[in-house]
């Protein structure tokens, strides 16, 4: 199965140059027959918005808007695309990841951890990431800033998920070396799609990569590189969860001292 993360600049507000940049990274994608295409977040709006009426010129309902139809259209020919999607519902906006199928939207993710200013447009989802199955392998979803809580990598694995699709905007410059840790901790290949630019003042940081189940990093793309970065991988490696002869990353679990995890303070 062949997996790419496209790494793009999207321009605040300007859906129609979002959307050819878009284009041309599914065009890409599809020169280079790959099966499973993540992007960044955000990529039908840009991030760094200066009022909630900015958000919802860009926002768009998943799956009848422009975006999603472009998505859904490309993943006709038996492929999934993961895109971060500034999302209109009749209760608000959503930070969300669609997951578009074998030509069906499969899934909606709305983002459960905003970050700094994206509480001032969008609203919290409230769901658990969900998995998708493709090709006999499941992938897991989630949003950015969501590395900073590992809790979010850890269902996503004990859903089953053997790779775990990331779309982002990065800003803090620790996510990328997160990442290695989350693929390390719960056996699992990572794709981490970023944007790349200075938006209003706001430095992102690129280097989108894709890790396997033991940290290495098989495809990256530099700080400013526009594009994709794709490999061949085999999703069920991640069905080994044995860090040495003797441990296994999730059997191992202690979740009986764990109680304090499920507690808010
Ligand atoms: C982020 O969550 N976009 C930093």
């Amino acid at each position: 199965m062949r997996i790419a993360v496209g790494q793009m600049e999207p321009s605040v507000t300007d859906v129609d140059a979002n959307l050819s940049k878009v284009k041309s990274l599914l065009k890409e994608a599809e020169g280079n027959q790959v099966d499973v295409l993540v992007l960044p977040e955000l990529c039908n709006s840009g991030y760094v918005f200066e009022n909630l009426e900015e958000a919802e010129s860009t926002a768009e309902d998943i799956p009848s808007g422009i975006f999603s139809k472009e998505l859904l259209t490309w993943s006709r020919k038996d492929r999934l695309v993961v895109a971060g999607i500034c999302e209109q519902t009749p209760e608000g906006l959503y930070n969300s990841a669609a997951a578009f199928a074998h030509g069906t939207h499969s899934i909606t993710y709305r983002k459960i951890h905003l970050f700094l200013n994206e509480r001032d447009w969008f609203l919290a989802g409230n769901e658990e990431p969900p998995v998708i199955e493709f090709m006999n392998a499941k992938f897991g979803v989630m949003i950015c800033f969501d590395w900073a809580f590992p809790e979010m990598a850890r269902i996503l694995t004990l859903k089953g998920a053997h790779v775990i699709l990331h779309p982002a905007n990065l800003v803090l410059p620790y996510c990328q070396q997160a990442m290695v840790t989350r693929s390390i901790e719960n056996s699992v290949y990572t794709a981490t799609a970023n944007r790349i630019g200075t938006e209003r003042g706001i430095e992102f940081s690129g280097n989108s990569q894709i890790t396997n189940t033991i940290g290495t990093r098989l495809a990256t793309l530099s700080e400013e590189e526009v594009g994709i970065a794709f490999i061949d991988i085999d999703p069920q490696e991640a069905d080994n969860k044995c860090i040495t002869k003797r441990n296994h990353v999730i059997h191992d679990r202690r979740p009986d001292v764990y109680t304090r995890l499920t507690k808010s303070d």
